[in-house]
């Protein structure tokens, strides 16, 4: 992978991140000018429990649209590679923050917890979403200073049976999770609780590689929080990895917290209307064809306006909108509604491509790309340098339960 590779409409400047099956690319829209971050994932060597992930991870980020949630503009498909285009987050992760300074303040703190806290009430509450793989590599910091959560590749639309497969990262997963049995959606509530617990702590609660319960059981018994740490921050922490899902705090509770309510937050980042995310239909990649995301109907004609003097179709890019298409239309509409670009002039020398089949692409060297310089990493605290855990093999990144689907 060079400077000059181009992905349809985008031109690929360098690798920012990667996973267990994943690459994530800098890259820039070439009409656009925006930055984004590219996912990109060899589809065909994953197992079919990891395709089922990848594509629940596409379905339901798709329909998701909140302002602290990486929001994606579309994804394509060039066999063997799928490309998750998303809105590029410049602060980097949670983990490199708190690399970077130890401890983080209480106040800090507090407005982190408010913004993952009115990600998952939208999640929970307005998508119906659990997340299920909350830890510090997965929240980014904005250039505003605001965490937006990534990574959907574990979550999965709640039902009233519960969730009984094991998924998630160790060292943040819940007991319930690694249990035998079912769990629900408050597993997220104990996962950003370690989370917490590392801002504040500096380091990691809990042993990254311990998928055994009892021990986990255990370290929470035995938790000790710098006395330093406000008692009211103590308190919320404790009730948050709270080893009992019936007796963990709830998102309101958190919200009502005494510590939470010293800076009341604004109602309307924590209520939202049911709207429930179906991705029954999807069972294979050749099924994302169907995947959509919400129609906007009362779209800015001023940036319709401004995709016709680009050079896209007007007329498709107006009924892909109003259809909710994922199209290379829909996301330079996205992209320029987010950024409040209205173009004056038209650029005639570029022009974009039509389709995905004419496309100049340039197939991506995925297992030569070098993996990001780790060494680079600010890394101060060894218990806190999440990326030196051994690498997962599976994107069931805790073994799967034998007999068991995942779901
Ligand atoms: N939208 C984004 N903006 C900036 N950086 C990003 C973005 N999305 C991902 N990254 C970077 O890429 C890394 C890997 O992304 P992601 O967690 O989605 O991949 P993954 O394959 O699911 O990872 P894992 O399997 O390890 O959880 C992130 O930790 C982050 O450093
Ligand atoms: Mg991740």
């Amino acid at each position: 992978m060079h400077s000059s590779t181009e992905i349809h409409n985008y031109i690929i400047d360098r690798l920012i991140g990667n996973g267990a099956f994943s690459e994530v690319y800098l890259a820039v829209h070439k009409l656009i000018g925006t930055k984004v971050a590219i996912k990109i994932i060899n589809y065909e060597r994953i197992g079919e429990e990891d395709l089922i992930c990848l594509i629940r991870e596409i379905t339901i980020h798709l329909q998701l649209e909140h302002p602290n949630i990486a929001f994606m503009y579309e994804f394509f498909i060039e066999s063997p590679y799928v490309y998750i285009v998303m809105e590029y987050v410049t602060g980097g992760t949670l983990l490199d923050h708190i690399n970077g300074k130890r401890n983080i303040a209480e106040n800090t703190v507090r407005n982190y917890l408010i913004d993952i806290l009115s990600s998952l009430f939208y999640l929970h509450r307005g998508r119906s979403v659990s997340h299920r793989d909350i830890k510090p590599q997965n929240i980014l910091i904005s250039n505003e200073g605001a965490l937006k959560l990534i990574d959907f590749g574990f979550s999965n639309c709640i039902n009233s049976k519960g969730f009984d497969s094991f998924v998630g990262t160790p060292g943040f997963t819940a007991p319930e999770i690694i249990d035998d049995g079912y769990y629900d959606e408050s597993c997220d509530i104990f996962s950003l609780g370690v989370c917490i617990y590392s801002m504040i702590a500096g380091h990691f609660p809990f042993d990254l590689q311990n998928t055994n319960s009892e021990r986990l059981l255990s370290q929470i018994g035995e938790l000790e929080i710098p006395p330093t740490v406000s008692p009211e921050l103590q308190r919320l922490i404790r009730m948050m990895i709270d080893p009992n899902p019936s007796t963990r705090l709830t998102l309101d509770q958190i919200l009502c917290f005494p510590w939470v309510q010293e800076v009341v937050p604004k109602n309307d980042r924590f209520s939202y209307f049911l709207n429930p995310i179906d991705i029954r239909f999807f069972l294979s990649m050749e099924s994302l064809n169907m995947a959509h995301r919400k129609p906007v109907l009362d779209y800015k004609k001023s940036i319709i306006e401004s995709l016709n003097t680009l050079g896209f179709d007007k007329k498709k890019a107006l009924d892909e909108i109003r259809r909710g298409i994922v199209s290379s239309e829909s996301a330079a509409y996205f992209m320029l509604s987010k950024n409040r670009v209205i173009v004056e002039d038209p650029i005639p020398q570029i022009v974009p491509k039509k389709s995905s089949s004419s496309s100049r692409h340039i197939a991506l060297p995925y297992a030569k790309t070098k993996a990001i310089p780790r060494a680079k990493k600010p890394i101060i605290l060894p218990s806190l340098s999440g990326d030196s855990i051994q690498k997962p093999t599976s994107r069931t990144q805790i073994p799967n339960k034998k007999g068991k689907q995942i779901q």
